[in-house]
């Protein structure tokens, strides 16, 4: 059976339903009418990092490239090719660089409070994403003028919301990664022609634009402005955790109390729970480069194979009582790379996973910081209801506050 229609019926839980009625960790089905296995769990998840049995390469269905991801970018990369592209986002990540991101976006939220306060009523989401969008472009050294900044979060944002959506969602996310991968293409010719940066003391987007590959060429430009909307995209994809944090302070107020006040690593232990109880990433793509068994099922060479982000994060063998929301559980968390995943699985610089992983975790903990100790708000009544059938999720009210 195709399962193309349930997913968009019922969404996040749609496989998971099927691995526990089943007792399974391994299903088969179809999927945009190709056969596809799933898999989940944490033996699930270390056999699809597996890079002795899996590649990327023709995994992502093109209607994802033509939105989310982009033509050519790192995540369809194998091998060494792919460690050497992923070495210049990793060369991004560290501790000062976070520091620095993480500075801009405390700076630029401060200076919204008192514009908040003067409102009515403010749409977190949409403030949020407009401070990201910001923050990314000047921790990546891309010029935005004050009159561009509402644009350009547009955009960014239709990016991430059309990932998830079919008819009119995905052809504005088509429009969008258009208009953006031009935007940052002209960016690139003017870094080379002027070719005065020094690699070494560029900026990210410097650094990327003189870039050298495997053969020593510079990489194209359009695959220098997907690997740019590669930073800055998912830095506006963060509003989402920040939402879904101030949704659970709301709903669980005995955590914003303790949070108030004095605690150990309390924050991280929310921000972790934020990841993995709110849907997010649904699942990740992988075609199989040997064949192989596991399970009692056969994985033919070429089939494509998807890990299920959600329902690992949600399976009862490695979080009791998955459905409640309970940060503590993460003090004794033994820190697997394989059974918490909303960013994926594996290592960092050799496998697939999220290159943002510290990036999302900093400056979520810094907007759950700046929510509780440094802003008095009301939440007024709204609809808060997170639909499972929407990908990806979103609160229908996109969470309304009075700033006091
Ligand atoms: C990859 C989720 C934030 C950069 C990924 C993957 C997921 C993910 C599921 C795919 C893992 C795989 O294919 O195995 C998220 C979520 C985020 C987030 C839910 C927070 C909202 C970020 C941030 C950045 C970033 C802040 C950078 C500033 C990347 C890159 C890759 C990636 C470059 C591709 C890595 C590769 O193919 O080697 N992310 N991410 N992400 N993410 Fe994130």
């Amino acid at each position: 059976m195709d399962s193309t229609l349930g997913i968009l019926r019922e969404g996040y839980p749609f496989f998971q339903k099927k691995f526990e009625k089943q007792n399974t960790d391994v299903l088969k089905t179809r999927l945009l009418l190709r056969k596809t296995l799933v898999v989940r769990g944490e033996e699930g998840a270390e056999i699809f990092y597996d890079q002795q049995k899996f590649k990327r390469e023709g995994a992502t269905p093109s209607r994802f490239k033509k939105t989310l991801f982009g033509k050519k970018g790192v995540q369809g990369l194998d091998g060494k090719e792919h460690v050497v592209r992923k070495k210049l986002f990793m060369q991004c990540m560290s501790r000062d660089s976070i520091s620095s991101l993480q500075h801009h976006f405390e700076v630029l939220w401060r200076m919204q409070i008192p514009e908040w306060r003067t409102k009515e009523e403010i749409v977190l989401f949409d403030e949020v994403e407009k401070i990201l969008t910001q923050a990314g472009c000047q921790w990546v050294g891309v010029p935005l003028p004050e009159k561009d900044i509402r644009l350009r979060t547009n955009q960014l944002s239709e990016l991430i919301d059309s990932s998830g959506g079919v008819g009119l969602r995905h052809y504005k996310g088509r429009r969008a990664r258009k208009k953006a991968e031009k935007w940052i293409e002209a960016l690139v010719d003017k870094i080379r022609k002027e070719n005065k940066q020094n690699p070494e003391e560029a900026s990210i987007l410097g650094k990327f634009s003189l870039h050298r590959d495997l053969n020593g060429k510079l990489l194209d430009k359009k695959i220098v402005a997907v690997e740019i909307l590669n930073l800055i995209r998912p830095i506006v994809a963060i509003a989402r955790y920040i939402v879904f944090s101030a949704m659970a302070l709301h709903e669980h107020p005995q955590y914003y109390k303790r949070l108030r006040g004095k605690h150990e690593n309390l924050d991280l232990y929310f921000v972790q729970e934020v990841r993995r109880f709110y849907p997010f990433f649904p699942f990740v793509a992988a075609m199989v480069k040997e064949k192989f068994s596991w399970n009692g099922v056969s994985f033919k060479k070429g089939r494509r194979v998807l890990l299920d982000l959600y329902a690992t994060n949600h399976d009862e063998r490695n979080w009791t009582n998955a459905g409640i929301f309970y940060p503590e559980r993460f003090a004794d968390w033994d820190g697997s790379a394989f059974n918490f995943i909303p960013q994926g699985g594996g290592d960092h610089n050799h496998n697939h996973r999220c290159a943002g992983e510290w990036i999302t975790i900093n400056i979520t903990r810094a907007a759950i910081n700046l929510l509780v100790k440094e802003m008095d708000y009301e939440v007024p009544k709204q609809d808060l209801q997170i639909k499972m059938s929407r990908i990806p999720a979103i609160p229908g009210s996109r969470f309304r506050m009075n700033i006091q």
